[in-house]
């Protein structure tokens, strides 16, 4: 398996830009599920992720054509009839996220078999709330054998679907069913991340009625039937931060580029905390630290636009070295400091009771060999391998390559020592 070797004590100086963001990309792909004419995704990134629901949706049916298009990297899908209805275990488990086809099978052909996800490292993150939004829109479910069997012959009916807690996941999967729905939808408590505003405006351009994305409430009048579009997916503001983060962590001064500076707000706003500078441009931010120490800071992480758990790991690492004692609360999933222990092979110094960590600052890491345990916990070791003396080989990467495009690539141009070791352990050439 690969690994990844980071060099530490290069500044970063240089512009990244931003790619499309991985966790849109992968709901806009199963939309295509929903219309017989072709959805034209500009703005792709090129991810292990990706390539997973790619391989997916062509057992389902759709076409999948990845290329350079006029504005860059692309990606056509077409689905003229959906050949299977079935999402067999070993595509499901590798990415959770596929699990979002179920809504738009039994939308468009009326059922689908789709392999429960099963659990995952960051905690238990159970798919209840997308079965009660399916079964409140007329679909009738059952569970065998690890399977959701979902059939809705006559077709879906628009309903109320009001969710107990916040999911993003819940929120995306009710609306990809619900817009062929026969019927008005009105989803309450819905979760307001930027990629639900996304997945609406594609939704819409394929001639569906979504409004509401980006509130608590999104209300769907139902249509027969979508057509085709084109659609740029939204900057991934995940991978935004953690440059930022990286930019405060290392020093220099970065520009991050093709994206926007609201994204990333709460972040950025605990970044100038700490002590760095943030300028927000048209199309991202500028990331500086001059040569002093950052300050310690307290996150907590919640709902955008709050400070956004996939970015906590990140600021974990950012705070390993900040003077003072910092407080880290995660509230969106139960067990996400798995990254703690390895940051502490580095010489941090962090202890964690219960869903707090309490990461007090040292001044200098020490590079090692640390694993990397899911996606975001994986770069936060990268970041803090750029800081740490000598040598840190983060090893288990595969995690990484799931969400970070070029990783190493982008890093580099700003002067950071990063380089990919194969799985033979020879330098990739
Ligand atoms: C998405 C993101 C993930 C991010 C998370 C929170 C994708 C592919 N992934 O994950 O990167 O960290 O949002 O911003 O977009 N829950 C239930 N029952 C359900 C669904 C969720 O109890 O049916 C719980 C989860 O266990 C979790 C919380 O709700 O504790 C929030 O999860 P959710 O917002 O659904 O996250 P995902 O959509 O899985």
């Amino acid at each position: 398996m690969d690994r990844i070797a980071i060099t530490g004590g290069a500044q970063l100086n240089g512009v990244i830009p931003v790619s499309g963001a991985k966790n849109s990309a992968i709901k806009l792909m199963a939309a295509s599920l929903l219309t017989d004419e072709p959805l034209r995704l500009t703005n792709m990134p090129r991810l292990a992720d990706t390539r997973f629901l790619g391989k997916l949706l062509t057992r389902l049916g759709v076409s999948v054509t990845e290329s350079d298009g006029p504005d860059g990297q692309q990606t056509i899908l077409h689905a003229p009839e959906i050949t299977s209805g079935f999402a067999p275990y070993d595509l499901v488990r590798q990415m959770r996220a596929s699990f979002n086809v179920l809504g738009p099978l039994v939308a468009r052909s009326g059922q689908a078999k789709v392999s429960l996800p099963g659990g995952c490292t960051i905690g238990a993150r159970p798919v209840d709330l997308h079965l009660q939004a399916l079964e409140a829109l007329g679909a009738k479910i059952d569970l065998h054998e690890g399977y959701v069997y979902a059939q809705a012959p006559r077709g879906l009916k628009g309903a109320e679907i009001s969710f107990p807690i916040v999911s993003v996941g819940a929120t995306e999967h009710a609306m990809l069913a619900a817009v062929l729905a026969d019927g008005v939808t009105v989803i309450k408590n819905a979760a307001c991340e930027p990629e639900l505003v996304d997945l609406q405006e594609c939704l819409n351009a394929m001639g569906a009625k979504v409004e509401g994305a980006g509130t608590p409430t999104v209300t769907i009048t139902g249509v027969a039937r979508l057509k085709g579009a084109t659609h740029a997916v939204i900057p991934d503001r995940i991978e935004m931060g953690t440059y930022a983060v990286a930019a405060a962590m290392a020093g220099g001064e970065v520009r991050l580029t093709n994206a926007r500076p609201e994204l990333i707000e709460s972040l950025s706003v605990k970044l100038e905390e700490a002590g760095a500078t943030v300028v927000r441009t048209e199309d991202g931010v500028i990331v500086k630290r001059n040569g002093s120490r950052l300050n310690a800071v307290d996150i907590e992480t919640a709902p955008f636009p709050g400070f956004a758990t996939d970015l906590q790991a990140q600021f974990m690492a950012l705070m390993t070295t900040a003077n003072g004692e910092s407080h880290i609360r995660e509230t969106i999933f139960e067990n996400r400091f798995m990254h703690a222990p390895e940051l502490m092979r580095l010489g941090a110094d962090i202890s964690v009771h219960g869903g707090e960590a309490r990461v007090r600052g040292v001044a200098q890491l020490e590079g090692a060999e640390v694993m990397a345990t899911d996606l975001r916990a994986s770069v936060s070791l990268v970041i803090a391998g750029l800081v740490a003396r000598g040598e840190t080989v983060v090893s288990r990467i595969y995690h990484l390559d799931r969400g970070f495009e070029r990783l190493e690539e982008k890093l580099g141009a700003c002067g950071a020592q990063v380089r990919r070791i194969k799985g033979d352990g020879e330098p990739e050439l």
